[in-house]
């Protein structure tokens, strides 16, 4: 049995821009946001709060977060790797605050060292003052747990790691994790060892998918999640993205192929297919490249 209804983050302009050389202006990311919540998208993460030495392309985080134009009922997010990136996002007036702050941790040593320039364990230290100082201002939390089926850096990466990374991030308040396949290796079996370890700490209601598909197997991740009850998955308009400390890898399956994929299933995700295909050529167009959606290719060639 499939679940009823579907949930699904746009992570496009965040996960899907954060690689970006070209800087994108604000204004864009502004409209691209806009037009994933006209399409019916109820969860959008829209920035990171990193530092911009790392990731320059998010350096607009507070102009862009001051910018969107809220629509109730949608929840929007951003990535805190630690207290200043905390501050910076709740450095605003309260209507520009993030409804969820977004810690990551890696289910790899060498990833987190690497993404975050700190152990598994630092990292968790780091997380632990963020997670409380966003609870107690009513901002809810999620954790991602990257590599959690390989790593650019290490292989393969055991659900032992994964088991080891959701306790932490248990222990600390995190509310619900992302099982992140970071570079789009994993297989669907794989990819369900993975969630089966995170629910020995999270109840599945509290559990999304957050598949790259580097090695075309996002889709069928997405199914095998679903067939252990998940209804919570991440996706990127256009499938857009890759992470700039993941070397090679591609971008987050996109969310029209999810759609697609869903509707076909008879599961309800709330979204416009024709107004999200919309929202990723707005942005393809942008960055002068095609889609890389297969469905918005198929649909836009008839
Ligand atoms: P660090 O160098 O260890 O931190 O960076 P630090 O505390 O030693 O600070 C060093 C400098 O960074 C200082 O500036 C700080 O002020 C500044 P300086 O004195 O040199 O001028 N700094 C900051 N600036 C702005 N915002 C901040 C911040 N923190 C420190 N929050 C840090 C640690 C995590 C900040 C750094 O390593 C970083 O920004 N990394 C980028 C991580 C990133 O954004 N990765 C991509 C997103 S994760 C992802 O894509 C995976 C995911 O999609 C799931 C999946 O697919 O796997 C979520
Ligand atoms: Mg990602």
């Amino acid at each position: 049995d499939y679940p009823a209804r579907v949930k699904i983050v746009d992570v496009g302009p965040r996960d899907g821009l954060q690689n970006e050389k070209q800087p994108v202006p604000a204004s864009v990311k502004i409209e691209l946001v806009q037009r994933l919540q006209d399409a019916g998208l109820k969860e959008i993460e829209v920035t990171s709060f990193v530092s911009p030495k790392w990731v320059p392309q998010m350096a607009d985080n507070a102009e862009v977060m001051a910018g969107i134009a809220r629509k109730s009922g949608v929840r929007y997010s951003v990535l805190t790797p630690n207290m200043k990136g905390f501050e910076a996002a709740v450095a605003a007036p309260r209507e520009y605050w993030p409804d969820e702050i977004v810690v990551f941790g890696a289910a790899s040593e060498a990833f987190s060292q690497r993404n975050i320039n700190c152990s598994i364990a630092e990292s968790i230290e780091r997380f632990a003052p963020v997670v409380e100082a966003a609870r107690a201002a009513g901002i809810q939390v999620r954790g991602a747990m990257s590599c959690t089926v390989g790593c650019p850096y290490e292989g393969e990466i055991a659900p032992e790691r994964v088991d080891y990374l959701a306790g932490l991030m248990k222990g600390i308040g995190v509310q619900r994790v992302d099982v992140a396949d970071t570079i789009g290796v994993g297989t669907p079996l794989k990819v369900q060892r993975a969630i089966e370890a995170t629910l020995r700490h999270f109840g599945v209601d509290e559990i999304s998918g957050h598949f790259h598909d580097t090695y075309g197997q996002a889709l069928s991740n997405t199914l095998a999640a679903l067939q252990l009850g998940v209804w919570n998955f991440q996706s990127s308009v256009a499938g857009l993205g890759g992470c700039p400390y993941a070397k090679g890898a591609t971008g987050n399956v996109a969310t029209e192929d999810v759609v697609y994929l869903l509707q076909g299933l008879g599961i309800d995700t709330g979204i416009h297919l024709e107004k999200l295909i919309d929202a990723g050529q707005y942005i393809s167009e942008h960055l002068g490249r095609p889609t890389q959606s297969r469905v918005a290719r198929a649909l836009m060639a008839r």
